[in-house]
């Protein structure tokens, strides 16, 4: 039987989402990081991303003025500080110091990336769309790499790796298990 949800929760329906850390750096190049997980791939050529983000962030105020970010993919054993990052703001707390990861230089933009992590995107904004209490921040991805010895063929071999999800709220999960269509 089908029941109807209440509004409010539309988005569960396209949960568990990757989760991503954003660093964004303010005038002085000090980094901010917040996880999303309203992130999706656009266009593959040339090489476009679509973050959606909430105007009252921090984040959103650093992105408007550098118009740029890194997108930082956190395994699952960096859930505590993810759920830091996400329930903090960096005009209240030097989160660069506060989750105690480690920055280090991107190959094609100022923002900086985060170590911890398994895969890097550097991402220039080119366009602005406002959405209600949202910006989306649609971006052109200068530079995309990650920890080769976790990915098969391109993609995540989920032996290796756990891949942070966001199923909602305070709760997350991780893919365990792949599945192919039967051949024809
Ligand atoms: C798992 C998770 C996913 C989130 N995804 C988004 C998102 O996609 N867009 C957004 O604007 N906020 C998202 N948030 C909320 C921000 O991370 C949160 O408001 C954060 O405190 C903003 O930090 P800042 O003020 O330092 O920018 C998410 C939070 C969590 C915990």
């Amino acid at each position: 039987m089908q029941r109807r949800t209440p509004l409010k929760y539309f988005y569960m329906a396209l949960h568990p989402r990757v989760v991503v850390l954003v660093v964004a750096i303010d005038k002085e190049g000090k980094p901010n990081v917040m996880p999303a997980s309203w992130t999706s791939p656009v266009c593959e050529e040339p090489p476009h991303i679509v973050l959606a983000m909430w105007r009252e962030n921090y984040t959103w105020e650093l992105i408007k003025e550098s118009r740029e970010f890194t997108l930082n993919t956190p395994t699952a054993d960096l859930v505590d500080i993810v759920w830091k990052a996400g329930t903090t703001s960096g005009r209240e707390v030097d989160k660069s110091k506060l989750l105690n990861l480690t920055f280090s230089r991107s190959k094609s933009i100022k923002t900086p990336i985060i170590e911890e992590c398994i895969a890097h995107l550097e991402c220039k904004v080119v366009e602005e769309i406002d959405v209600g209490e949202s910006t989306l921040f649609i971006a052109e991805v200068v530079e995309a790499y990650g920890n080769e010895e976790y990915m098969v063929r391109g993609r995540w071999d989920l032996r290796k790796v756990e891949v942070l999800e966001h199923l909602g709220g305070r709760v997350f999960t991780v893919s365990t298990r792949v599945i192919y269509p039967r051949k024809k």
